[in-house]
Parts: structure tokens; sequence; C-alpha cells
């Protein structure tokens, strides 16, 4: 396998915002992180942990007070300097899906919508038609494209948000919980077309999630706790952790939980398994080393 570069670069960053009485409210709190080209990160963490402020960093709607950030292996941001062209070179290549449906979408035709973003960069309108067909069909919404956006259903907004991205072909899609106000069917659609971006196209992706089995699909989990990294590695190392999850109050997917349990109660198993079907054989094994089932 060929070494990985960073696609993006933390370091040292820190973010204060400040509140209606003048004081500073510190976001984040001196983070670094690499994020490899082509990798799937999740990212958990509390209300207020810093996770949205940290997509808004990386898509430069704000800049760091300390520290820099790095796009592929240039300095695109630190403390107090922003250069326009390198922003929106920075947000072509950084896409980000918000987590409301109803803001993101500013057309009234659904591939006029998709068609918003390439218009912006000056596109050629022969491209941006095929751009669009192009994005539409990636997110399955292709006889939607002359459909009105606002009478889809909230997983359908969402994937046409998401071909608006895909039309300024990105390199990274950051997702501010953009499935939180979905329901489950809405949900798994839009994971599908995440999990498909990533593999089948080599997009980045950073996925802010609240929801544990959403983040166990990515490649690496990276915990937010008060602005700072608490924890850093992939969904087996990070759900293993079950105790130290718990003490920053953060659940673990509800299969891990069970087989730590049922770990505390005495059998051994693996830690870390969030899979139902690993799951599973993990206890069998174990029964059936205990001597305990037979068949
Ligand atoms: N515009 C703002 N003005 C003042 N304080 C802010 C502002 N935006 C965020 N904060 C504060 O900065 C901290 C980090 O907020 P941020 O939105 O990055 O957290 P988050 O992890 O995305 O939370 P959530 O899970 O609720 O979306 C919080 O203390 C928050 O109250
Ligand atoms: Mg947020």
């Amino acid at each position: 396998m060929s070494a990985k570069k960073p696609i993006i670069e933390i370091k040292n960053v820190s973010y204060s915002y400040e509140s209606i009485d003048g004081r500073r409210i510190s976001a984040l709190d001196g983070i670094s992180l690499s994020i490899e080209r082509g990798s799937f990160v999740a990212v958990l963490g509390h209300n207020g942990s810093g996770k949205s402020t940290l997509a808004k960093l990386l898509n430069m709607i704000l800049t760091p007070e300390k520290g820099e950030i790095y796009f592929d292996g240039e300095r695109v941001s630190g403390p107090g300097d922003i250069d326009e062209n390198v922003m929106y070179a920075v947000r072509r290549r950084v896409g980000m899906v918000h987590q409301n449906p109803d803001n993101q979408i500013v057309a009234t035709i659904v591939e006029e919508d998709v068609a918003f973003g390439p218009e912006n960069l000056g596109i050629p309108p022969q491209e941006i038609r095929d751009r669009v067909d192009a994005a539409l069909a990636a997110v399955g919404m292709t006889e939607y494209a002359r459909h009105a956006p606002h009478r889809l259903s909230g997983g359908q907004k969402q994937r046409v948000a998401i071909a608006g991205i895909l039309a300024m072909m990105p390199e990274c899609i950051i997702f501010d919980e953009s499935t939180a106000m979905l329901d489950p069917s809405g949900r798994a659609e839009v994971m599908e077309i995440i999990k498909k971006l990533n593999k089948e196209r080599n997009i980045t992706i950073i996925l802010i999630t609240h929801d544990m089995m959403e983040a166990a699909m990515a490649d690496r989990i990276v915990i937010l706790n008060d602005g700072r990294v608490y924890a850093d590695g992939t969904p087996q190392e990070i759900f293993s952790q079950v105790d130290r999850m718990r003490a920053i109050k953060l659940d673990v997917p509800e299969t891990t939980a069970f087989m730590y349990e049922l770990s505390s109660l005495g059998l051994t198993l693996p830690r870390g398994v969030f899979n139902v079907r690993e799951c599973a054989e993990a206890v069998a094994a174990a029964l059936f080393a205990a001597g305990k089932v037979r068949v």
C-alpha cells in the first residue's frame, strides 16, 4: 500500500468566540490533527466540544486565533491572515454539507440548485451540464432533476445538497451532523452515499456526528472534548475503551456496551467489537469454549 499524504494538517490551533458581554469563550484549545487523503474520519463529542468550529476553520469560514492549517502541504490559514484567492480555492476543494437540508437549497429546481456552485466558479455551460448530470447520478437523484426541491423528503434534499458539492469536484467533504434531522431511512440513504464517495472516488470524508453506529463506519474516530482531542483511533480502538468513553459521558454502540457487560460477568470476549454478526459469533465462541453450549 502506498503511503498516504495528509490532505489537511491542523497544527496547534486555538479559537475562541466573543460572548455578548465581551468575554472570550474558548472553542478549540491547541488541537493538532493530520487527515490522510482518501480517509474517512468521524468526529464525535458533546454539544459545545468544538466540532462545528473545527469544520468552519477547515472551510475557512473562520481563521485560527493561534496555530496554522495546511491543505495539501500548503499553509492556507493562520492568525489574522486571509488571502481571498486561497480561501475560495480551499472552499472549492473542501465542501461542507450542513445539518438542516432546507437551509442549503437556493434554487427552485433541483438541477439549478446543483448548478449554483459551478456557475459561481465560472465553469462553461456545457461542462456545468455534464457536472450536474454526473452529480445527480452519483446521489441517485437523476429522475428528480426537474423537480422542486421543497417537495422532496429530508433525505432527498440532503442528497441534492451533496450533489451541489460534488458538482464543484471537491477533494474533501465535511458533513456537520448532516443526518441529524433525517428519519432512519433518510440517514441510511445519506450514509450509503458518503461511504460510496469515499471508497469509489477517494474523496476524503470528515463526518461530524452524535451517532455511534455512523461513527463506526469510519476508518478513524476523533473525539473532541472541551476543545481538545480526547481520543483518536480506529473504531475498534476507540470503542474498546468503554470506561474512558463513559468518563466523559459518551456512549459506545449498544452492541459494544452489551459485550462489555458480558465480559464483566466473566465471559472472555474481544473488546471493541460492534458489528452485530461479529458480536454474535464472539459470544457463541465464548459460550462454546466455556462449555455452556453444545451443538
Ligand atoms: N457564534 C458563537 N458565539 C459565541 N460562542 C460560540 C459561537 N459558536 C460557538 N460558540 C461556543 O463555542 C464552543 C464550541 O461550539 P461548537 O459549535 O464548535 O460546538 P459543537 O461541538 O459543534 O456543538 P454541537 O454538538 O452542539 O453542534 C461552545 O462553547 C459554543 O457555545
Ligand atoms: Mg456543531
